[in-house]
């Protein structure tokens, strides 16, 4: 179990996680990687550790490039155990090495494990750390998407070790986005910014101002998960959506979002389909009978139309809606022009819960519409005529 060599004398020590399916509520039916890396230099140092389950594939590529006893530098760029899991056992082993992190790493660290006896260099932004013939410059991006979250950059290298920046949750057997069909890894790192850095936008649209500012000329980016973009045209291409991302701008797409019980919610989620369609904006439909919102998410990033039909049950939103707005609440989406509808037996007003996440989330809204039980055809039609109006907001 070998370290694979990604620049001169610089490492990746990192394991794949192919069996993990699911990721603090994120479903990741293509697993993740634990990306870590080694640069072997006058003070070796490592850059982030890996989920403690998988610790000793990291140690055993570690230990086929050096000695435990020889490593002067761990960084540690983000404090989240699928990074820091294995942090004490490689302290253990390597019990003279400098922690180097920020302030807010340190205080996380401790509030995770026993620190006792460990050592720190605490950086901030700008700051840089001489280790040889290669430099660490360091990049606080604070909430993105944790308070302790940083980036290493090697400027000999032009080298940036983003962490979760950038990642991907896939394991593959190829260790570069070269190596992988590139549609598909951008379709991940898009799938991983709207299910993990979506809330964090305007941090990722000033992170990537400092980094601008700090004048970083990137020729490649390692994340901790998934693949490394490699050379001027993937790196432009994955900077460039991130841009687009984080400005929460949108591609004028509608999304509809709903369940059913006895098919009058889907019937009315198939008006709204057609009224998109026949209003030639570009649409796409979700029933989460089938769906996982994490698989839904990404949509959100396209979409301006946002409309969530529910089926009422036992006068509360259907379980499923239920979980799909209190995942896309935290995810908070923003400038979205939005229509809650469902259906009921007995008792209306459900939809009302939909409606307040859209006014907490700052969107624009048509009234909620809800009917009894199946919606005749002049229901639809007045149904019909409540997307026309959201799509003339
Ligand atoms: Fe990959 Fe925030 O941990």
């Amino acid at each position: 179990m070998n370290a694979v060599e990604i620049k001169k004398d610089i490492f990746w020590t990192g394991v794949k996680d192919w069996n993990i399916k699911e990721f603090h509520g994120y479903t990741t039916p293509h697993g993740t990687t634990y990306n870590a890396y080694l640069i072997k230099d006058e003070k070796i140092t490592l850059i982030d550790g890996v989920k403690h389950y998988l610790s000793h594939e990291n140690i055993a590529r570690i230990k086929s490039i050096v000695d435990f006893s020889n490593i002067s530098y761990i960084v540690i760029n983000h404090v989240e155990m699928d990074h820091s899991g294995n942090i004490p056992e490689l302290m253990k082993l390597a019990p003279q090495a400098k922690i180097i992190t920020n302030n807010a790493g340190k205080l996380a660290l401790e509030a995770h494990f026993d620190t006792t006896g460990w050592q720190y260099e605490i950086v901030k932004t700008g700051d840089s750390v001489s280790i040889g013939k290669h430099t660490l410059a360091f990049m606080t991006t604070p909430m993105l998407h944790w308070p302790d979250s940083m980036m290493t950059y090697i400027p000999e290298e032009k080298l940036l070790l983003s962490n979760d920046g950038f990642g991907q949750h896939y394991a593959s057997d190829a260790l570069f986005v070269k190596d992988a069909p590139f549609d598909s890894v951008m379709e991940h790192a898009k799938s991983y910014y709207a299910n993990i850095l979506f809330p964090f936008g305007s941090q990722a649209e000033k992170a990537l101002n400092t980094a601008g500012d700090l004048g970083l000329d990137i020729e490649m980016i390692a994340p901790s998960h998934g693949l490394i973009w490699n050379g001027k045209e993937e790196v432009g291409a994955i900077l460039n959506n991130y841009c687009k991302w984080a400005c929460g701008g949108n591609e004028g797409k509608a999304v509809i979002v709903y369940d059913t019980m006895w098919g009058a919610t889907a019937t009315m989620a198939d008006v709204a389909m057609a009224v998109f369609q026949d209003a030639g904006i570009p649409v796409v439909k979700h029933c989460l009978a089938v769906k996982d919102v994490s698989e839904i998410m990404p949509d959100f990033l396209d979409a301006k139309y946002v409309v969530i039909g529910n089926p009422t049950l036992n006068n509360q939103l259907f379980p499923r809606i239920a979980a799909f707005v209190t995942y896309m609440r935290g995810l908070a989406p923003k400038n979205k022009t939005a229509l809650a509808f469902g259906s009921y037996g007995w008792k209306a007003g459900v939809v009302k819960q939909i409606q307040a996440i859209y006014e907490e989330l700052g969107w624009q809204t048509v009234e909620p519409f809800e009917e009894k039980y199946t919606p005749k055809s002049d229901v639809l039609e007045k149904f019909r005529q409540r997307v026309e109006e959201l799509i003339k907001l």
